[in-house]
């Protein structure tokens, strides 16, 4: 039995990589941690009797254990995040959403074999450091953004060798507002964001979707998993979700990977790998396939896709604050306390402050990215 604990199971990669567990045969789940969600946790922990959970406070735990049907060790806190990664395991799926995923991720490289990894934001924010860690300790880091997943098994396909390469390229949806006139950007409201067209994510990725972001980030977290040059990493809106990635070799070929938007497959590809387990969720016949448009995106009505490669090459300090920007944007936007709009002009203020900082250690980050974050929004 491979031992599987997964950080922040009760959103929605966390619910997704569930139903992956309840057929993929030989996984057992040893723990599981939820944030705001205690009633979910608690049919969770109940189904799959994991020995350990983590929750955020004393009250959370309180609440949950009224819920629980049997006993198990409840780690409290973000120490609670950090003590459940040093349960013994031989998978960790890595789920949070934010910045809040970087210590325990820490924690992990050198203690978990294998780590799936969702969060997105603690690559774009120590990208460099993680890697570093992960080769020093023979980590198996294996993606499960979608695109991140697809690239991998297209490099997978060249031996990762980078002479292969040509260049690779991420789709963007392009979102909910993929063709909109930018001068309606201003009445946008966080129901509208919240509407993606192809994907049932949680709330940020789906601002981030909406803005743009989100391919942004990708980008920085694809230069940082595959060491690839910015400049070899394109991005092209593929309004149907259906080519996640593309890699062209130096010969020619373009190697694209395919799928009915669904990260079910990309989870299960993260657990399983290196192996191929078959998969009850059934990939769509290729005449429903059909429609693969790809179009430019549109650079000026969504000016965070390149603010975000601009942070990325910049590195150190930029990364980092353009990251923790972003959350705290997002959350304000999402609470209704700034526009669309603002979103942009908020994280260019930040960084317009915060810039002259210097980070050179996983410390100097996470006291960055808190000092960001406790910031009064600037206006
Ligand atoms: N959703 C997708 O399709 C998708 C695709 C690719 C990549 N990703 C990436 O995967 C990560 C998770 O995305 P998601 O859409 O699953 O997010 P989500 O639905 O918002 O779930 C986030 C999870 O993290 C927990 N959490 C929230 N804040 C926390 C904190 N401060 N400390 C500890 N736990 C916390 C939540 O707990 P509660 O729910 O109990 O509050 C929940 O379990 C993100 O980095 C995202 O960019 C997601």
């Amino acid at each position: 039995m491979k031992t599987l604990v997964i950080l922040g199971s009760t959103g929605s990669i966390g619910t997704q990589a569930l139903d992956v567990i309840r057929h993929v045969p030989g996984v057992e789940l040893t723990g599981l941690s939820g944030f705001s969600n205690m009633a979910l946790l608690a049919e969770q922990a109940n189904e799959f009797t994991p020995p350990y959970l983590a929750v955020p406070s004393d009250e959370k735990r309180t609440e949950l254990m009224g819920m629980l049907h049997y006993s198990p060790t409840v780690f409290v806190g973000d120490d609670g995040l950090i003590e459940l990664v040093t349960v013994p395991m031989a998978i960790l799926l890595v789920a949070i959403v934010g910045t809040a995923a970087l210590s325990p991720m820490v924690e992990a490289i050198p203690r978990v074999p294998h780590i799936a990894i969702a969060n997105k934001e603690v690559l774009v924010a120590a990208g460099g450091i993680i890697m570093e860690m992960v080769k020093e300790h023979g980590t198996t880091l294996i993606p499960v953004d979608s695109e991140h997943s697809a690239l991998f098994q297209c490099l997978e396909a060249v031996q990762f060798n980078p002479n292969a390469i040509k260049h690779v390229t991420l789709t963007a949806s392009g979102g909910p507002f993929f063709g909109r006139d930018a001068s309606t950007f201003s009445s946008i409201t966080p129901k509208d964001a919240l509407k993606h067209p192809n994907w049932d994510m949680g709330a940020k990725i789906s601002i981030d979707s909406a803005t743009m972001m989100n391919k942004g980030l990708e980008v920085i977290e694809a230069h940082h998993l595959f060491g690839l040059d910015f400049d070899d990493i394109h991005v092209v809106v593929h309004p149907k979700s259906i080519v996640h990635a593309l890699l062209e070799t130096v010969d020619g070929a373009i190697l694209a990977h395919m799928g009915r938007p669904d990260m079910r497959y990309p989870i299960q590809y993260a657990l399983t790998y290196p192996d191929r387990v078959p998969t009850p969720f059934k990939q769509a016949p290729l005449t429903q396939l059909s429609d693969l448009a790809f179009f430019e995106p549109n650079r000026t009505a969504f000016p965070l896709l390149d603010l975000a490669i601009e942070c990325g090459k910049k590195g150190g300090v930029y990364p980092v604050v353009f990251n923790a920007a972003n959350e705290v944007a997002v959350q304000q936007f999402l609470m209704e306390n700034c526009s669309f709009l603002d979103i942009h002009a908020i994280i260019v203020r930040f960084l317009n402050q915060f810039s002259n900082r210097h980070v050179h250690t996983i410390d100097d980050i996470i006291a960055l990215d808190q000092e960001v974050k406790m910031t009064p929004m600037l206006s």
